[in-house]
């Protein structure tokens, strides 16, 4: 019995290249650069698997150019490359990465907080330019982390995660979700709900944790940067679209808000050249990049894959409709 074909967008990492390799025909793009759209759409041709990562497409354009295409499997979380219905209606499967990079990412969220509260950019470029003249009273002051209220927009695995890490900085915690958390949750994550108005005057710091839906595109503009505070600084570490920079731009030259801490990109790897200045940390799309982690995430779209073509359910599937019907 042959063994179904596949095309993987990345090397991927030994364990998971390895689970590929024993069950399934398996081509892998070798490169360090991500493989240019025309080569995917080459390779796909005559693939029954595809294991991607965030930075391709899975359009119908991607869906044409595989017809023998069973399954998508996403080395993230975050699937909004991903247009699900149209796979739905080709009847591939597709696949994403939960819960395994939770902690890693919150992990990151409070580097970021953390590195634009204490100016952190500021004082390794001064530390390492040789201009150093030693201690002064007033250099690079930045703001307390720890007693302030830090305020969580999304409050799904990873708002948890970051809430539970601001018990040991004192700090008060407050979170918004189209959805409130039961009681419970609440007083285990030492959490007080609030409406977004309310969360945007009341906080020093705001992390945004919501994936990127039509809904939450542009969520940031510039009435809500006008409702925090001038002291405040926002944190983002979900999608970049999630954030209006032009908005944020204007907040910061207006000094509307005191900061930003920014993993995510509008149009990455594009940086908007008004967000390069010294109150905005900026990271290029990081916050899962542990390795233990990335690897975790490529070893379940690899068992994603390796489910669907042993007639099992894949774990992480995220158009189950599509597999009540087969
Ligand atoms: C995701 O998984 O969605 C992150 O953005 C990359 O780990």
């Amino acid at each position: 019995m042959p063994k179904p074909k596949v095309y993987v967008t990345h090397p991927l990492f030994e364990e998971a290249r390895s689970i590929l390799d024993t069950n399934c025909d398996v081509e892998f793009w070798n490169d360090s650069e991500r493989p240019p759209r025309a080569e995917v759409l080459r390779r796909v041709k005559d693939k029954e698997g595809l294991v991607c990562l965030l930075t391709e497409k899975i359009n119908e354009e991607l869906l044409r150019a595989a017809p023998k295409l069973r399954i998508v499997a996403n080395v993230a979380v975050g699937y909004d490359n991903i247009e699900v219905d149209a796979c739905t209606r080709r009847g591939v499967a597709a696949t994403n990465t939960p819960g395994v990079l939770d902690e890693t990412t919150a992990d990151f969220a409070w580097t970021l907080l953390l590195a634009v509260a204490r100016r952190l950019s500021e004082g390794e470029a001064l530390a390492r330019s040789g201009n150093w003249k030693g201690w002064n009273l007033d250099q690079l002051c930045g703001a307390d982390v720890w007693g302030k209220t830090l305020g969580i927009v999304g409050f799904g695995r990873i708002g948890r995660a970051v809430a539970r890490r601001a018990f040991g900085f004192q700090m008060k915690v407050l979170y918004t979700d189209a959805v409130r958390a039961t009681e419970d949750a609440e007083r285990s994550f030492n959490a007080e709900f609030r409406d977004m108005n309310s969360l945007l005057a009341e906080s020093d710091f705001i992390s945004v944790h919501v994936p990127l839906l039509p809904e939450t595109r542009g969520l940031f503009d510039a009435p809500k940067f006008f409702r925090m505070k001038p002291t405040a600084f926002l944190i983002n570490t979900s999608r970049g679209p999630v954030v209006d920079e032009a908005a944020l731009v204007a907040a910061l030259e207006n000094k509307k808000i005191a900061g930003a801490a920014l993993d995510v990109y509008e149009h990455e790897p594009f940086i908007h050249p008004g967000l390069k200045r010294p109150n905005v940390v900026l990271t290029p799309h990081l916050a899962s990049a542990s390795l233990e982690t990335r690897s975790k995430m490529a070893v379940m779209a690899a068992n994603n894959v390796v489910a669907l073509f042993k007639g099992q359910r894949p774990a992480n599937l995220l158009n189950p409709d599509l597999f009540k019907k087969s």
